[in-house]
């Protein structure tokens, strides 16, 4: 589904990325691990073609896609949700979800009301479903709780209708019945939508009962990757881990 080759990536003369190579099959859920400033989410970023690497390839089904703008990516089946929510907080959480939609046609819409576009407004009133936050579907963003702001952001990422889902930390900031709530939400929902899964996360547990691989970053490099229970149990994961700056 996705294939990162020898990605590599500056920001002046610091190496956020050295030749980071990962390979995302299709269903699977494919976690990003590894401490605070390793690159996972600048390796998100070059994914979705918000920066451009410095060498290397991003290749989805197969086509290369590291030299396209975000909103072809989007197009071809990649949804995404970073850790900073990306619902404008005075809107509700219907209008938002229509936003996404018809943000995906161009900015279409301009000028005209939301209640305009029926299509739209049927597709958001499903995706809202899916997310199980249809009974606050006309709440103001600001007013919802942190995890319905993370599934709203969830939802507008299922907008474009994407085949693999990047999610940056989905369970961050949450306690920890929420992200066990969450975690469980995630879970069913991408299996329900048959997704493939790309994320990030800082949760070991969540990690561990989500992922069916793992591919570890520490300073701008592939550390390991292989299947959770080899990856735990990997002494340079451990090592890395327990004398990093993790949280
Ligand atoms: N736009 C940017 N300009 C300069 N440095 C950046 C930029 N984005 C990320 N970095 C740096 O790259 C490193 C990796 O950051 P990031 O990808 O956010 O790590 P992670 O998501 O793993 O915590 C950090 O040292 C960060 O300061
Ligand atoms: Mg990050």
């Amino acid at each position: 589904m996705l294939e990162v080759r020898e990605v590599t990536k500056a920001f002046g003369g610091f190496l956020a990325l050295n030749r980071v190579s990962l390979s995302v099959e299709r269903g699977r859920f494919h976690a990003l691990v590894g401490p605070n400033g390793a690159g996972k989410t600048t390796l998100f970023n070059v994914i979705v073609g918000r920066y451009r690497p410095d060498g290397g390839e991003v290749r989805l089904k197969g086509r290369r896609i590291h030299h396209l703008p975000t909103p072809r990516i989007v197009r071809m089946g990649v949804g995404v949700s970073f850790q900073r929510a990306q619902a404008f907080l005075s809107m509700t959480a219907r209008e938002n979800v229509m936003l996404a939609l018809l943000g995906l046609r161009g900015g279409v819409y301009r000028g005209r009301p939301l209640s305009r576009f029926r299509r739209e407004a049927e597709r958001a009133e499903e995706l809202l479903g899916w997310v199980g936050l249809e009974k606050v579907a006309d709440r103001v963003a600001a007013e919802l709780p942190l995890g319905d702001l993370k599934r709203l952001d969830i939802a507008m990422s299922l907008a474009g209708d994407p085949e693999l889902l990047l999610l940056d930390e989905p369970l961050a900031g949450l306690s920890r019945a929420e992200r066990r709530q969450m975690m469980d939400f995630i879970e069913r929902l991408l299996r329900r939508l048959k997704l493939t899964l790309l994320f990030t996360e800082h949760d070991t547990d969540a990690v561990l009962r989500l992922a069916d691989r793992i591919t570890v970053l520490h300073q701008g490099e592939v550390l390991a990757e292989g299947e959770p229970e080899a990856i735990k149990n990997d002494p340079r994961v451990v090592e890395a881990f327990l004398g990093g700056s993790h949280a």
